[in-house]
């Protein structure tokens, strides 16, 4: 998967003018696979500033393997929390570590959400500024146009998320991007995505997988592309399957973690980056 859009030196041009007032960035990347969704040059566009890595949607990660990256990045020296932006967990967590650096400085502390697309940075802003938060008015010449949303009385929150573009290191990240729904459709192929998609799945919730989609016997990820196109009712004319549109199913319902809690990577793995390296032509 090769994509990099071309707009991007100015967003991040744009970026680096509002960060001149921002105290601590909240880099959000997705817990199911933390490292893939973190972006490897955020320490250049945001320079000095203090970043927190916030792992959302740690309700559709294994919770044993979010536990492993959350070691694994205090033995880095990196902070990290792990989010839930839907049912508001881990939220209050980070306001108190926001309320200690408070103290360290003078003044109003103020927060940014950066992060790759569909990782969930709207909800979280919408969690951690609450309901009942006011917003106040822009910093002129700066965040023009952007509003800055009052936590409390310590804590501010710009209402527009940085969005980020990744820049793949490993290949195998882009495809885990493609799962989780980072990346537009158009500049992947739906089918060879599910079907790596299904081969890692077997692996580990074979069973998981059986039930969700009513399998009859586990076959190969192409056979068990098909049957779940079977049992979907995707049929094209003359009766085939529609085995894109059976991708385009096994992929929203992992999304949006119908199948199971299931991580994509722990910390140091290589399994998927094997079966990515079989499954390329
Ligand atoms: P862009 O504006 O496209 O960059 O997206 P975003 O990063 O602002 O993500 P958004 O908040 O729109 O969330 C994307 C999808 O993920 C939505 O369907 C959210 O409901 C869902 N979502 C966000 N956070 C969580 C979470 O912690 N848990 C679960 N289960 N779903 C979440």
């Amino acid at each position: 998967i090769q994509w990099y859009p071309g707009h991007m030196a100015k967003a991040k041009r744009q970026m680096k003018e509002i960060l001149k007032v921002i105290d601590v960035v909240l880099e959000l990347v997705d817990a199911r696979a933390p490292e893939s969704s973190h972006i490897s040059d955020i320490k250049d566009i945001v320079g000095e500033k203090p970043i927190i890595r916030v792992l959302n949607k740690e309700d559709l990660a294994q919770k044993e393997v979010t536990e492993k990256w959350q070691n694994y990045y205090k033995e880095k020296g990196i902070i990290s929390f792990s989010v839930d932006s839907v049912h508001k967990s881990g939220i209050k967590e980070i306001i108190g570590y926001i309320k200690n650096i408070k103290k360290q400085k003078n003044g109003v502390v103020r927060c940014m959400v950066m992060g790759v697309p569909n990782v969930g940075k709207s909800s979280f802003i919408n969690q951690l500024a609450g309901r009942k938060s006011a917003k106040t008015g822009d910093i002129p010449g700066i965040t023009k146009g952007k509003m800055w949303l009052k936590v409390n009385k310590d804590l501010e929150l710009l209402d527009t998320p940085g969005i980020l573009w990744p820049k793949f290191e490993k290949r195998d990240a882009g495809v885990k991007l493609a799962i989780l729904g980072c990346i537009k459709e158009e500049i992947y192929n739906p089918e060879k995505i599910a079907l790596i998609l299904i081969k890692f799945i077997s692996l580990k919730f074979r069973k998981e997988l059986m039930e969700r989609f009513k399998l009859d016997s586990p076959g190969n990820p192409e056979d068990i592309l098909r049957e779940i196109g079977e049992k979907r009712g995707c049929l094209l004319a003359g009766g085939r399957i529609d085995t894109l549109k059976a991708s385009k199913i096994i992929l929203k319902e992992f999304r949006d973690g119908k199948i199971g809690k299931i991580s994509l990577e722990e910390p140091c793995d290589n399994e998927f980056w094997e079966i990515y390296n079989e499954s390329v032509d």
